[in-house]
């Protein structure tokens, strides 16, 4: 009863508090601020002692709230989740000590803005480490808010802007190509299909042939274009929406190629590195990261056949690889995994390739074609030279079943200027697992799609 009756007011012969953010907090020691957040932990200790953690988004602050603070009816009803706006000094934690940034926020006078539910329906009881995937997945607006998917997301708000700066870096230029298109790149297997003004269209596989057409146009271009593709297996690296990284560059040869992707993967992770915000985001998710070094080992397809039979890695048929067949995912993940190092997987034959990929001069059985593999995620990287000449294109075109009436802007590219020139697609997602050892690619993205989820 007597706890119910106690109001709190701010002493307004304080200095008046200054409304920052936590990521702020540095610049404010010993100074009087006010901060807006969520309750991010709770400890009550005793009747006159509350801690809370305060999570406004650019941070986490600790807070010590004591006496009468604790007293109040909305400090004993406190839930996790409800935001609140606190009043304090911001302090050097004492010597001995460690706690967030280095300070914590000794509260004068606090707020409450909006209380979340307890009891049954307290964020507790909808998300846990306990709960099975799918609960996760649905509850993942919540999930979200959590030390290590909140880190895991701002790093790839890092993760683009690093590929952005490094792009620029080189004079490449970023196009937004359409992601309703009625062409397909990677197979008519995994496209989806959707009424479009009485017509068909799809989602986009990949924008590389868009890309290719802007070369004479604009020169080297890029893109981090969400791609689709109708996946019908259930992997942890495979989504059926995900951010698509694409660059084509003009006037190269296969191996300015693996010069490209090399100079990408490390020119990017040195960006990260050098911030020490992401490094930091790096270091909390995956400590033990190194850079990887240079040059990236370089491997034939036939030689991996061959690195696989000797190693004793068998086809699902318990028989031995064959020159020919598509090295599926374990496989490969036990090979990349045990090499351990990044591998560029090169000269694939043509038949488990795209339409697109040219075949090399020496080997006409393979094409200049390359897979980017990292350990722990496999391949992340794919690209390839393409086929430049006009009658090449149409009987690759007519060897994989494609009606050239429908690329006729693209058959053009071959038409008006051909022209040596190559690119690739990187997985944003898997390039995260990569660099933030996360088991799944399905939480290195905001909201998954996979067979049978499109929610939230
Ligand atoms: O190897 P892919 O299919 O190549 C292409 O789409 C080319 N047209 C790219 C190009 O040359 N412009 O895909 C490229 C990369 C893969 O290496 C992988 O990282 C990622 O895209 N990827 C996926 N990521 C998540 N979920 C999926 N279902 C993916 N499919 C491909």
């Amino acid at each position: 009863k007597e706890s119910k009756a106690i109001v709190l007011e701010e002493d307004k012969s304080l200095p008046a508090a200054v409304k920052i953010n936590v990521r702020q907090a540095l610049s404010f020691r010993n100074q009087r601020v006010k901060v807006p957040g969520w309750v991010h932990r709770l400890r009550v200790q005793g009747k006159d002692f509350m801690f809370i953690v305060l999570r406004d988004g650019t941070g986490i602050l600790q807070c010590i709230l004591a006496d009468r603070l604790c007293h109040t009816f909305d400090a004993i009803t406190l839930t996790l989740e409800s935001t609140v706006m606190l009043y304090g000094v911001l302090n050097e934690v004492p010597e001995g000590k460690s706690a967030p940034g280095g300070h914590e926020l000794i509260v004068d006078y606090w707020e409450i803005i909006a209380k979340a539910p307890g009891g049954s329906e307290a964020v507790t009881n909808k998300v846990n480490s306990e709960s099975d995937p799918s609960v996760m997945y649905t509850q993942r607006h919540l999930v979200i808010r959590s030390d290590t998917h909140s880190a895991t997301l701002k790093l790839r708000s890092y993760v683009l802007k690093a590929f952005r700066t490094h792009f620029d870096s080189i004079g490449y230029l970023e196009v937004t190509p359409p992601c309703l298109v009625q062409t397909m790149v990677e197979g008519g297997s995994t496209l989806f299909s959707l009424p479009y003004y009485g017509e068909t269209a799809y989602l986009t596989q990949s924008s590389q042939l868009y890309l290719e057409s802007c070369v004479p146009a604009m020169g080297s271009v890029y893109t981090i274009s969400e791609s689709y593709r109708a996946e019908k297996s259930n992997t942890r690296r495979h989504l059926s929406e995900y951010s698509h990284c694409e660059i084509e560059a003009g006037f190269i040869d296969f191996n300015d190629l693996l010069n490209i992707i090399e100079n990408m993967i490390c020119g990017v992770t040195d960006i990260l590195l050098n911030d020490p915000v992401s490094a930091a985001f790096i270091k909390q998710l995956n400590p033990d990261f190194e850079a990887p070094q240079r040059p990236f080992m370089r491997m034939r397809y036939s030689d991996a056949i061959i690195w696989l039979n000797e190693h004793g890695i068998k086809r699902e048929d318990g028989q031995d690889f064959e020159f020919g067949d598509d090295i599926p995912e374990s496989p490969e993940r036990l090979m990349t995994d045990t090499i351990n190092r990044p591998i560029m997987l090169t000269h694939f034959p043509g038949p488990i390739k795209s339409f697109y990929m040219p075949k090399d001069k020496e080997d006409p059985r393979v094409t200049e074609s390359v897979d980017l593999l990292m350990p722990n995620v496999g391949e992340i990287v794919g690209g390839s030279m393409r086929i430049s000449n006009y009658i090449d294109m149409i009987a690759a075109f007519k060897s994989a079943g494609l009606a050239p009436e429908n690329y006729y802007w693209y058959l053009d590219l071959s038409k008006y200027g051909a022209f040596p020139h190559g690119g690739l697609g990187l997985g944003i997602e898997r390039f995260i697992a990569w660099i933030a050892n996360r088991y799944t690619i399905r939480e290195c993205c905001l909201y998954p799609r996979f067979p049978g989820r499109c929610q939230p």
